[in-house]
């Protein structure tokens, strides 16, 4: 991970400040280090603002070769004229990336982005995320191995809790882009097996234990592979009071071939990113670990790996749900319902959570429609739909509510069992909720249908290529409006 030190902005004067980035608004020139670098430069900086028609605003770049002994280059960041803090963590991840052969750079601000800089920090260390554990040539590593913020005295308790969402994000962006030959359910649980070190306590179900609780729909999703099932519970405790907990559970399919109802080979080759919502969860639990929040909260992740065998299930089986209730399935690649809803109804029955929220990359129909800058929210609870869906502003994951509803669940009767699995082509994403619905009771529940978000082929400011990590920063903004507002 990039490494983020603090310095004053009287660094600046030496001659080791050879690259400089200055974070600054749509009133860059009266700012302080603006004139001071300026004058510095003997007016490089307002003569290159003026050649290049440079207005601060967000994600503008103006770059500065040379411009007197003691620097090599120095680059104007914009955040707008309304800054953000959410702009200043762009602005951040912008600014190290404009750097390239450099192993250190250091960043001052100036304006409205002085009030969020710690958020540059963040920025910075999300956007130069780079998974290349498996290139043995290391070509793909960026080379900044330092961003020294001169923010004159940091709020180190706010650096080390965004710090925390850095690593819980990067956890997650870890376990999705790894391979699905290597991260098997029984390898994702020693991963989460780290979470001790943080105060986690962690209890593993493994297949006899998850027969003896009856969790018929998951453990068919698994019997196809030679990889075994686990389940896996989390807690993280830190309240003086016995309330009931909040519930994070996540999809954690390691590969999903789609099983008999394979799926064609172009749409199988993503599917090593089917435990992206477990990911998530892992993710979010290290974070709020990490930075010691004052909540209870347990996370849930079934993991399991859907392939073919003489032993897979096949379309037509009928199968019982730890909930009691019966599943005909029609199609073995509708499988992270049936991985969630054992784990939804043991979640409700053992913890009586105060809410649920399930993160799963559950149906491509939630691509179908709306593609890859939402994620597909559904909720039983106004008030949790509104929560999160305000939690994503803040965080930049964005969440839009879907329907559900009575009309969509008749799409679920099957002639012989209490349910099927599938609900047709209309409405995918929504039929694939009213089927979650049926496992949580009353308990206040959300579910997040990420199949668009959780990996990207393009390319972002603060998230690379690949693995987004979405859903950990999520957690972390709802916990914090949640819980930790009520304590206090
Ligand atoms: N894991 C897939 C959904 C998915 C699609 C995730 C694209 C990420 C990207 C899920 O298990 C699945 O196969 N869903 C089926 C459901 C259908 C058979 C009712 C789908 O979406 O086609
Ligand atoms: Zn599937
Ligand atoms: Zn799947």
């Amino acid at each position: 991970m990039l490494h983020i030190s603090f310095g004053p902005e009287d660094d600046l004067q030496g001659a080791s400040a050879s690259c400089v980035a200055v974070l600054t608004d749509a009133g860059f020139a009266e700012g302080a280090v603006f004139r001071r670098l300026d004058g510095m430069t003997q007016g490089a900086l307002s003569r290159a603002v003026e050649a290049a028609g440079f207005k601060g605003d967000r994600q503008e770049v103006c770059s500065v070769l040379a411009p007197a002994v003691a620097f090599s280059r120095i680059v104007l960041v914009g955040c707008g004229a309304e800054v953000r803090p959410g702009d200043v963590e762009v602005a951040g991840a912008v600014a190290a990336r404009t750097f390239k052969s450099v192993t250190r750079v250091m960043v001052a601000f100036d304006g409205a982005a002085r009030d969020h800089a710690l958020r540059a920090g963040l920025g910075a260390i999300l956007g130069q995320y780079r998974f290349t554990k498996y290139q043995t040539k290391g070509e793909a590593a960026p080379t900044l191995t330092e961003v020294s913020l001169l923010v004159e005295y940091p709020d180190r308790a706010e650096w080390s809790a965004l710090e925390a969402l850095a690593r819980g994000v990067i956890e997650a962006r870890d376990l999705v882009s790894e391979p699905p030959n290597v991260l098997s359910p029984e390898v994702f649980v020693e991963r989460i097996g780290a979470l001790r070190e943080l105060g986690v306590e962690i209890e593993v179900l493994d297949a006899p234990k998850m027969r003896d609780l009856g969790f018929g729909a998951l453990l068919g999703v698994a019997q196809g592979s030679d990889n075994a099932p686990r389940t896996v519970l989390m807690r993280y405790r830190n309240t003086a009071e016995q309330g009931a907990p909040l519930a994070f559970v996540g999809k954690g399919v390691t590969f999903d071939s789609g099983g008999y109802s394979l799926k064609p080979a172009g749409s199988m080759e993503e599917m090593k990113t089917d435990m992206a919502g477990a990911a998530a969860v892992v993710g979010a639990i290290h974070t709020l670990a990490a930075r010691k929040a004052k909540v209870d909260v347990i996370g849930v992740v079934g993991l399991v790996e859907n392939m073919v065998s003489g032993g897979a299930m096949r379309p037509g089986d009928v199968v019982t749900s730890h909930s009691g209730q019966t599943i005909e399935v029609l199609n073995t690649d509708a499988e992270g319902r049936l991985v969630l809803a054992d784990l939804l109804s043991y979640t409700r029955e053992r913890f009586a959570p105060a809410l649920m929220v399930d993160l799963a990359t559950l149906t491509g129909a939630i691509v179908v429609s709306l593609g890859y800058h939402h994620a597909g929210l559904f909720a039983n609870d106004d008030a949790l739909a509104v929560d999160l869906t305000a939690a994503g502003l803040e965080t930049g994951e964005a969440l839009w509510r879907m329907p559900m509803g009575p009309d969509y669940d008749k799409a679920l009767r099957s002639p012989i069992a209490d349910m099927k699995n599938i609900g047709g082509r209309p409405g995918g994403s929504i039929t694939a909720a009213q089927f979650l619905a049926r496992f949580v009771g009353d308990t206040p529940w959300a579910h997040l249908d990420i199949a668009g978000t959780a990996w990207s082929s393009d390319a972002k400011p603060t998230s690379p290529k690949g693995a987004t990590g979405f859903g950990v920063r999520l957690l972390d903004a709802l916990v914090r409006r949640r819980e930790e507002r009520a304590v206090g």
